[in-house]
């Protein structure tokens, strides 16, 4: 199969609301695979569930951009795994010691560096189109960062102290998606998708807490299936979590 490349096209921006936001509006006017909004500055960058995300200009790295995967919709997860796979690549490159978090965090020494964000729209059920959003804490200082996430966040700065150029970093980026993207698209790829998340999975072993609309269920994650779900083991059961929020028990 032929894909776009991811970036062939990119659409840079000073500043903007959210590189989220315009590359869904421009998803929505059928604008082709691959194209990527870029911006320094986001005044309204937003994270899952609606959370604000907190990203500098010249500090960060904020980018979004357009799939039209021929993927079944069930296999939306690896919209958001191959891109941690990308991220975490790239970083290992720098020298930093990544781990990723089901569905969308890559971690540095335990602290979230970067977080990706989907947005999808499906019709019967195929992915008409996905926008992948993706935000990493490069040049970030301890200080930069609001208090209230001060403590749980980290960047390249902080973990591996030196300073990093953003453009070069997204071209890097960039290289790797590429390279990952073709890999949801055969059973032997996302295979090689789970392999790669395997070896980096933060919450493997770890007792969670899953939230499911009004429910909380506790368990013990136990790595992803091949739908790219998050498994957890119940009591004697395992059970596949396709989304939701997750929480780390306290002791851990
Ligand atoms: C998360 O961890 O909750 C996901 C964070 C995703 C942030 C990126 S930054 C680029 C793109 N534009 C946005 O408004 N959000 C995503």
């Amino acid at each position: 199969m032929k894909l776009s490349a991811i970036g062939g096209k990119i659409h840079y921006f000073k500043s903007i609301a959210s590189t989220q936001d315009l590359a869904i509006s421009f998803a929505k006017a059928g604008i082709e695979e691959g194209v990527v909004v870029w911006a320094d500055e986001q005044a309204k960058g937003r994270g899952r569930f609606g959370r604000k995300w907190f990203s500098l200009p010249s500090k960060s790295l904020t980018f979004s951009f357009i799939l039209r995967p021929k993927l079944k919709a069930d296999l939306i997860p690896y919209l958001s795994l191959f891109p941690a796979i990308a991220c975490a690549h790239t970083l290992e490159k720098l020298d930093a010691r990544c781990e990723l978090k089901w569905p969308n965090d890559i971690l540095i020494d335990g602290k979230k560096a970067g977080g990706i964000l989907v947005d999808v729209e499906i019709k019967e059920n195929k992915i008409e189109w996905a926008v992948v959003g993706i935000g990493i804490n490069v040049n970030l200082e301890r200080d930069d960062f609001p208090a209230d996430i001060r403590q749980s966040a980290t960047s390249l700065r902080i973990a591996l102290g030196k300073s990093f150029e953003i453009s070069p970093l997204l071209k890097e980026i960039l290289r790797e998606l590429n390279e990952k993207y073709s890999l949801c698209f055969s059973d032997k790829g996302r295979e090689k998708i789970r392999n790669e998340w395997e070896k980096r999975d933060f919450l493997r072993g770890k007792e969670i807490e899953v939230m499911m609309g009004e429910k909380r269920i506790r368990g013990i994650a136990e790595g992803i299936d091949e739908r790219g779900f998050l498994r957890v083991r119940i009591g004697e059961k395992i059970v596949a979590f396709s989304g939701g929020e997750l929480y780390l028990m306290k002791k851990q």
